[in-house]
């Protein structure tokens, strides 16, 4: 028999490239909100990954969902078409703006088949003048070259040499700076509803309503990168559905495979139909085991009593970090919404974010950052409020370590 290594933490230096800085401890096992690691320590998991994780671990309907589909049949490729998804989009389309739905395998997949639409779409209606694409600052779209220069922060996106052109930046939640870059040339503006990577930024109501606006006024696509937000992480299975602003592209992955890799991109059937055949693709887009996963997804969690539950998990989460914050004032407010929320940190502790996130795993929870001064938590959409308790009572003895280092 061959050797098995010996995997510690020590072996990812060894052997992974060093683009990561994992944690020292390797988890092993989860049940719902529960983590436990190689040495059976167990957490309280406020992170969902990155909120990806949106049923917990090892949700009875989604092993049920990998166990069904893994005994019929696993990849087909998009030569052929299969019916999980089909079924998937059929359902993705009942519950919202869209028409038509493209597979991929993540945010940035689904991200970049979006910019790519919408520089086809206006090429083939008004030609090749219109090939602006507005972002924002401090905005996150995924990590190919395409995405991420359309991405708010080049630190991400210089150093790798002549960048996608055409890309502009305005800044959020200020109309003016649309206003002054938008053109009969520009042909789609991208926002993220709440920006995620950014600092748990909300876009405000009537921003929203004015960029919506401006793109009409303009003839270009309203794109929301629903990344992160979707799929009832707020409390609506998407969150343009709390504004009343649709977008014209929507894209959507993280929760959607609750931990199965597989993103989509939305859109109405005008728009879809100029990613014509052999136009655009990928090998596992629409992989039969990933939408069969994202359906039980789905299923689960677009129900009524579940977005109930994802408000008044909200409530519970704030009013435990008010406690918290009451006793040791560390943070100037808490932002976002549902199952995603950001501890901003007041004057005093700005750009600590990591040493709470450090301290929070050394007393058994797992939290995340929002950038250098937001403690971010995106954990279950299910999360029971036992499990929001228990973690925040440990929160709390992270916040008091970090108060008194
Ligand atoms: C809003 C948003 N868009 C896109 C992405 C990229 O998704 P992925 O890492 O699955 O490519 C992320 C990831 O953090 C995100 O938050």
């Amino acid at each position: 028999m061959t050797a098995q290594p010996q995997v510690n933490r020590a072996l990812f230096d060894e052997v992974m490239v060093p683009n990561y800085a994992p944690a020292g401890i390797i988890p092993v096992q989860g049940k719902g909100s529960r983590v436990w690691d190689q040495q059976g320590r167990e957490y309280v998991d406020f992170a969902g990954g990155i909120a990806v994780s949106s049923l917990g671990h090892c949700h009875p309907a989604l092993v049920n969902a990998v166990k069904t589909q893994a005994e019929k049949i696993w990849h087909l490729s998009n030569v052929m078409t299969n019916e999980p998804a089909l079924r998937l989009a059929k359902k993705l389309v009942d519950a919202t703006f869209a028409d038509k739905v493209y597979f991929a395998n993540s945010g940035a997949e689904a991200n970049e088949a979006a910019f790519k639409l919408a520089r086809r779409w206006a090429l083939d209606k008004f030609g090749a003048q219109k090939d602006q694409i507005i972002s924002f600052g401090k905005s996150f779209h995924g990590r190919t070259f395409f995405t991420v220069t359309v991405g708010g922060q080049a630190a991400y996106s210089d150093g790798f040499g002549p960048k996608p052109g055409a890309v502009l930046h305005a800044e959020f939640n200020n109309l003016d700076s649309v206003k002054a870059l938008i053109s009969d040339n520009t042909c789609a503006v991208v926002l993220e509803p709440i920006q995620g990577e950014g600092g748990i930024i909300p876009a405000s109501a009537e921003f929203l309503q004015g960029v919506r606006d401006l793109c009409n006024k303009h003839n270009a696509l309203l794109i929301m990168d629903e990344v992160q937000t979707g799929v009832g992480r707020t409390g609506k299975l998407y969150a343009y559905m709390h504004s009343g602003v649709t977008p014209d592209i929507l894209t959507t992955a993280k929760s959607l495979g609750g931990g199965f890799p597989i993103g989509a991109m939305l859109t109405t059937a005008d728009i879809a139909a100029h990613l014509k055949v052999g136009t655009h693709g990928s090998t596992y887009g629409g992989n039969p085991l990933a939408c069969a996963v994202a359906e039980a997804v789905l299923d689960t969690v677009n129900q009524p009593q579940v977005m109930q539950q994802v408000l008044s998990n909200e409530q519970l989460f704030r009013r435990e970090l008010a406690a918290i914050n009451e006793q040791y004032h560390v943070f100037s407010e808490v932002r976002g919404q549902g199952m995603l929320l950001g501890a901003v940190l007041s004057e005093q502790y700005k750009g600590r974010s990591r040493d709470f996130f450090l301290a929070a795993a050394e007393h058994g929870v797992m939290a995340l950052v929002a950038g250098p001064d937001v403690v971010r938590f995106a954990p279950s959409l299910v999360i029971t409020p036992e499990d929001i308790v228990e973690g925040m009572q440990r929160f709390a003895l992270a916040v008091k370590q970090v108060v008194n280092s």
